[in-house]
């Protein structure tokens, strides 16, 4: 299986590492998990599974996660999660919903699509992005919950360790949907 994200300064970079070694100590041996950057695609093309995040900015997925989603989303036989990173402060969760990643969930196009907290770090932001998170009253910080995201990948991996016969079958053999265990 394949983790990736699309991060501006990090923060979600972290969070799909944490995610890869939490996959690769709880799912059996015999699965390999790849922590793969967005540069080049074909990564996915051997994976029947993919986590993918991306930072929200502006109320949208970074165009490089946005692409990647367009490239595996139609191979029907590959179970998928999504999460995002961007709420700041509670009046920013609403912004960091990302309503396509919901709609893929619920299209079963997608297993899941978890938000979690972002970090902001002022000191790593250019003028433009200081002037609009100024503009917005967010609160600097790391908001990342560390206990949310292991369990969240731990839930990834018992749902994928809990179909063993797929591992040998032919793509396809999937459960995308399945997010409301
Ligand atoms: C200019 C700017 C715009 C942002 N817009 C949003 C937004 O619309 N919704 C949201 O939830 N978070 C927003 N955020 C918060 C980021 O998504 C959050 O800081 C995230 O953790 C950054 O991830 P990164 O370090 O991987 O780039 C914004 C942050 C900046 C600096």
């Amino acid at each position: 299986m394949a983790v990736a994200a699309a991060s501006r300064h990090g923060g979600t970079c972290e969070i799909a590492d944490r995610i890869s070694v939490t996959l690769a100590a709880e799912l059996p041996e015999s699965w390999s998990v790849v922590r793969t950057d967005l540069r080049d695609l074909r990564a996915f093309d051997a994976a029947d599974a993919v986590v993918l995040g991306s930072a929200v900015y502006y109320s949208h997925w970074m165009h490089a996660a946005g692409r990647a989603l367009h490239y595996v989303k139609d191979a029907p036989l590959l179970d998928l999660w999504l999460f995002s990173t961007g709420p700041i402060s509670e009046a920013d969760s609403k912004a960091a919903q990302v309503p396509s990643a919901d709609a893929m969930v619920a299209d079963g196009l997608a297993v899941d699509h978890q938000v979690f907290g972002g970090r902001l770090d002022t000191s790593l932001l250019g003028w433009a992005e200081r002037a609009a998170v100024r503009a917005v009253h967010a609160l600097p910080g790391d908001h990342r919950d560390w206990d949310q995201v292991d369990d969240w990948a731990r839930r990834i991996a018992g749902q994928l360790a809990a179909v063993p016969e797929r591992q040998n079958a032919p793509r396809g053999s999937g459960h995308r949907g399945a997010s409301g265990e």
